[in-house]
């Protein structure tokens, strides 16, 4: 069974959660949502009740908790400390405060090192996020960027969350902001990654020009 690495990046909104866990699927591949990771830390730490303003509070939360995620992209669990958090972690409460847990270093340094011991236990597997081909798998076979317009991408997630596309759009700014700002592993594409603009693509263009990019690189 060959090693494959795909790293996907790219902002919320891009398709990168369809389009990667679609991509695995057809690959056979395992899948890893690294979001899922600093949102499950983030409801661990809104649990905890400690002020998200501090740093060394938050990363000894992270540190402290059991994180679990499957692999499997028809469908993973995450569980904190035992409690399935699948639903809590897409809620508004959680969504307002990922962007700032996932700037405190030490989750990052964290969640990185687990998420390279599962890349290298998982043979072949498709890695979504912000920094996989940047930091976490810098040696991936395939790294993308996806990008889309700031509508596309308001329109795809209100549509996800049921919610409003003003608010959505406006969420989406902040988030984007504090993602690129922040001063570890801000959110940016890697020299070497492909990118691919996903505004006027469907869902099987894109997993099908990711399918020829793979081929390509044999
Ligand atoms: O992809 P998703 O929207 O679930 O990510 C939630 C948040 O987690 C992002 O807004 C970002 O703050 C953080 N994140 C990150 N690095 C990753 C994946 C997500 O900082 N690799």
């Amino acid at each position: 069974a060959g090693r494959c690495v795909v790293a996907v990046d790219g902002p919320s909104g891009s398709g990168k959660s369809t389009v990667s866990r679609r991509l695995a699927v057809d690959l056979g591949a395992r899948y890893l949502d690294t979001g899922a990771m600093y949102r499950a830390i983030t409801w661990a730490v809104l649990r905890s009740g400690v002020d998200l303003a501090d740093a060394a509070a938050v990363g000894k939360v992270a540190g402290e908790v059991e994180l679990r995620i499957g692999t499997d992209p028809r469908g993973y669990g995450v569980t904190v400390d035992g409690v399935g958090v699948d639903a809590d972690i897409r809620g508004p409460e959680v969504t307002g405060a990922v962007s700032a847990v996932a700037a405190v270093p030490a989750v990052r340094t964290l969640l990185v090192a687990r998420q390279r011991d599962m890349i290298a236990h998982a043979g072949r597997i498709v890695v979504e996020g912000r920094d996989i081909g940047s930091v976490v798998a810098p040696d991936a076979d395939l790294k993308v960027y996806l990008t889309a317009s700031e509508a596309a991408r308001a329109r795809r997630r209100s549509a996800e969350d049921a919610a409003d596309v003003a608010a959505t759009a406006a969420d989406l700014a902040r988030r984007d902001r504090l993602d690129s700002t922040r001063t570890v592993d801000p959110l940016r594409q890697s020299t070497d990654a492909v990118e691919l603009d996903t505004t006027e693509l469907g869902i099987d263009e894109v997993v099908a020009r990711l399918r020829e990019l793979l081929t390509e690189r044999g």
